[in-house]
């Protein structure tokens, strides 16, 4: 069959949140575009993953024009629980830099934007982006060949994406973690006000929520662990054993949703080559123990989409130019405290690094510059 040939100032590869917020900014400014998504719409809008928000992503999506849900059904949370040694501590982000984060999932990030009526073409195969950037191409759910020609292509296709393979001579970065995340969603109304991140013997846990009726839980279990592995009744005992505090209890109820995600930290630079930019998870991912890798995808989306209009309105390409730049100083900045977070509440990987691990929670507990300085990334640097 002969492509269908068509034109269109910005094609957008992946309908996860970078590709939707870019997709939306730039219909604000009255840029055309074309988002193709090779999984269908309700797989991505189900797709269960992170859940806290940056104060100033919060305001980003309200100037986006989709803050309404967030405002109505978002949790603001003033600080995050520590638990070690057998006690929880509070961290109050609020009092130590006047910042707080909301709890928002993904999910309903994805559906707001998607809500707004974006060009989507969903369940799309083959996609390709040609070397120049300037050609992208892929076959719709009818089995029908496009080529679209394009001033700019976003690759927002997250890390199993074709996107970063077309920009050669890339220096990556990588690091695996030797365990895993298993993610779980709950019909609980949530055992805590504001999110725990315990550090255990057995390993890691964190308690964070969706909504005061579900609760979201996860837990360090060892990397390729089966999910076979993890009956429900095996999961809540875990969870009860890692948050055990006395007087406290973990309410159980029936789980609807449980995933394995593997630990790692992916950087690649530059984001760009020629027509074609990175933004999200295709170009960098970092261990979900900070809570950045949302915020990093949404604010790459917030710049590029900027640069594109400066670029396409008034010719002017000094911020696209400088997009790969100034993201990739946020990006290490967001990486090395999500390694910092992770190293510091996993299980360590020999006793002399469990005592450096200990005193290091003792003194975020206790020192208000340390608890500072972890506030200040974690409601966004
Ligand atoms: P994605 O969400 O991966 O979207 C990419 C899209 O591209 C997908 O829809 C995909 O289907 C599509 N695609 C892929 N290949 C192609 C192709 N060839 N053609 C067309 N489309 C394609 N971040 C936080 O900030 N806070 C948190 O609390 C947090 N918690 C997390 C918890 C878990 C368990 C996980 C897994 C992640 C968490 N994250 C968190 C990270 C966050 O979910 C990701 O960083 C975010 O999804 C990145 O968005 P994205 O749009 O760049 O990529
Ligand atoms: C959630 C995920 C995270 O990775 C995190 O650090 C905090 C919260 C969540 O899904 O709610």
């Amino acid at each position: 069959m002969t492509a269908a040939m068509s034109r269109t100032q910005v094609g957008i590869v992946g309908a996860g949140p970078a590709g939707l917020l870019l997709g939306r900014l730039l219909t604000l400014q009255g840029i055309d575009c074309v988002i193709v998504e090779n999984r269908g719409r309700s797989y991505v809008e189900a797709r269960q993953r992170a859940g806290v928000i940056e104060h100033r992503i919060a305001d980003l999506l309200r100037s986006a024009g989709v803050g309404a849900r967030l405002d109505r059904l978002g949790l603001v949370h003033n600080g995050i629980y520590l638990q070690f040694d057998g006690s929880r501590h509070h961290l109050d982000f609020k009092d130590l830099t006047g910042r707080t984060v909301t709890v928002y999932a993904q999910t309903e990030i994805v559906k707001d934007l998607l809500a707004t009526e974006l060009p989507v073409s969903f369940d799309v195969t083959d996609t390709r982006v040609d070397p120049s950037g300037s050609v992208l191409s892929y076959v719709d759910a009818d089995g029908r060949p496009h080529e679209v020609t394009c001033d700019i292509i976003a690759g927002c296709d997250g890390f199993h994406g074709i996107s970063r393979a077309a920009v050669p001579g890339r220096t990556e970065w990588q690091r695996d973690f030797p365990y895993a995340w298993l993610g779980i969603l709950a019909d609980v109304p949530p055992s805590t006000d504001e999110l725990i991140y315990a550090n255990h013997p057995h390993g890691f846990a964190l308690h964070s929520l969706r909504s005061p009726t579900v609760s979201r839980l996860y837990l360090q279990v060892p990397p390729d662990e089966p999910l076979s592995a993890w009956p429900h009744e095996r999961i809540w005992d875990e969870l009860a054993t890692r948050f055990a505090l006395p007087g406290w209890t973990l309410r159980r109820g029936p789980i609807t949703d449980v995933s394995i995600t593997p630990m790692r930290v992916f950087v690649t630079t530059p984001m760009r080559h020629g027509r074609l930019f990175l933004a999200g998870d295709s170009a960098h991912i970092v261990p979900p123990t900070g809570a950045k890798g949302l915020n990093l995808a949404l604010a790459d989306a917030a710049l590029l989409a900027e640069g594109i209009t400066e670029f396409i309105r008034h010719s002017r390409p000094d911020l696209l130019d400088a997009y790969s730049d100034s993201r990739q100083e946020h990006v290490w900045r967001a990486v090395h405290f999500a390694v910092w977070m992770t190293e510091m509440l996993h299980t360590a990987p020999d006793p002399f690094a469990a005592e450096l691990q200990r005193s290091q929670l003792r003194y975020v507990a206790s020192s208000r510059a340390m608890a500072t300085s972890l506030a200040e990334n974690y409601t966004g640097y």
